[in-house]
C-alpha cells in the first residue's frame, strides 16, 4: 500500500516508489488560511482533472513538469521533488493581495506587463512577500536557478492566458511552485486549478475567489465544473 506523506489543506501526497508521488485533491474547499472549510462533493475530480489538462498542455509545448498520469478520479501521479519552499505568483490584473499590499491601484487593472512575485511558503508568517535578493541570500534559489522559475512562470503565462482567451476566458493571475528532481532538472510541480488561478468569464469567476466571496460549496463546484466544459476537460 501507498504511504501518506503528507497532508495540506487541499491535497493529500501518498509516497509510491522512490521516484513517484501520489497526489489525491480533496473533496472540500477552505478559505481564510483554513478558518473556513467545508466538503465539496466533486471538487477534487475537477481540480484533478484540470491540473492534468493544463499539465499536459504545458508539457506539449515545452514546460517540464512533474506531471505523470492522472486515475481519471482524484489523484495524479508525479515525480517526486525536493519543492523550493516558494510560491511564485504571476500576474496581468491588480487583485487579491497585490491590492492589499497597493490600495492606491484600481481593481482589475491591466499591468503593462505580467508582474511576477514571490512568497515564502509558511503557514505561520502567512506566505510573506520575499525579495529576489531575500530568496538568494537564504538559499531558497540560486541565481540562475532564479531566472529559469522567472522565464518558465511568464512562458507558463502566455501559454496559459493564450488558452484561456481562446475560449474567451480572462486569467487574473495564478500560482506555481517548482521543484528539482533527483537528477537536478527543475520541475513545475503542484497543481494548476481554480484553487490556484483566477479565472474570469464575462466579469464571474469560475475560481475559489466564489468560495472567498462566501459563495457556497455547491456553487463552486458548479464553477469549476464550468470551467472543465468550457475548455473541453473530461
Ligand atoms: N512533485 C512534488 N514533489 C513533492 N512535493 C510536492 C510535489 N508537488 C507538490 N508538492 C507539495 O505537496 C503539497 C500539497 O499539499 P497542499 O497543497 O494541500 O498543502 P500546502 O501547499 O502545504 O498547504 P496549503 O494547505 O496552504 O495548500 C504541498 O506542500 C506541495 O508543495
Ligand atoms: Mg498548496
Amino acid at each position: 500500500m501507498v504511504e501518506l506523506i503528507y497532508e495540506g489543506k487541499a491535497k493529500r501526497v501518498y509516497r509510491l516508489n522512490d521516484d513517484e508521488l501520489i497526489i489525491e485533491f480533496k473533496d472540500e474547499v477552505t478559505a481564510l488560511d483554513g478558518l473556513r472549510r467545508e466538503a465539496a462533493a466533486g471538487k477534487g475530480r475537477l481540480a484533478a482533472a484540470q491540473t492534468a489538462f493544463f499539465m499536459n498542455y504545458l508539457e506539449r509545448n515545452g514546460v517540464r513538469t512533474h506531471f505523470i498520469n492522472w486515475d481519471g478520479d482524484r489523484r495524479i501521479t508525479v515525480r517526486a521533488l525536493r519543492m523550493v519552499p516558494i510560491e511564485v505568483i504571476v500576474r496581468n490584473y491588480a487583485y487579491g493581495s497585490f491590492l492589499r499590499r497597493m490600495p492606491m491601484v484600481k481593481p482589475l487593472t491591466r499591468f503593462s506587463k505580467p508582474l511576477v512575485e514571490f512568497h515564502l511558503k509558511s503557514d505561520e508568517l502567512h506566505d510573506p512577500l520575499l525579495t529576489t535578493d531575500d530568496l538568494i541570500e537564504a538559499g531558497l534559489l540560486g541565481r540562475e536557478d532564479l531566472q529559469e522559475v522567472i522565464n518558465t512562470s511568464l512562458k507558463v503565462n502566455d501559454l496559459l492566458m493564450g488558452l484561456l482567451g481562446m475560449h474567451g476566458l480572462t486569467l487574473l493571475d495564478f500560482k506555481l511552485e517548482f521543484g528539482f528532481s533527483r537528477d537536478g532538472r527543475l520541475l513545475l510541480a503542484d497543481e494548476l486549478s481554480g484553487d490556484t488561478m483566477r479565472i474570469l468569464k464575462e466579469g464571474r469567476h469560475l475560481d475559489k475567489e466564489l468560495f472567498r466571496k462566501g459563495a457556497s460549496a455547491v456553487d463552486l463546484v458548479k464553477a469549476y465544473a464550468e470551467l472543465n466544459t468550457l475548455l473541453g476537460i473530461s
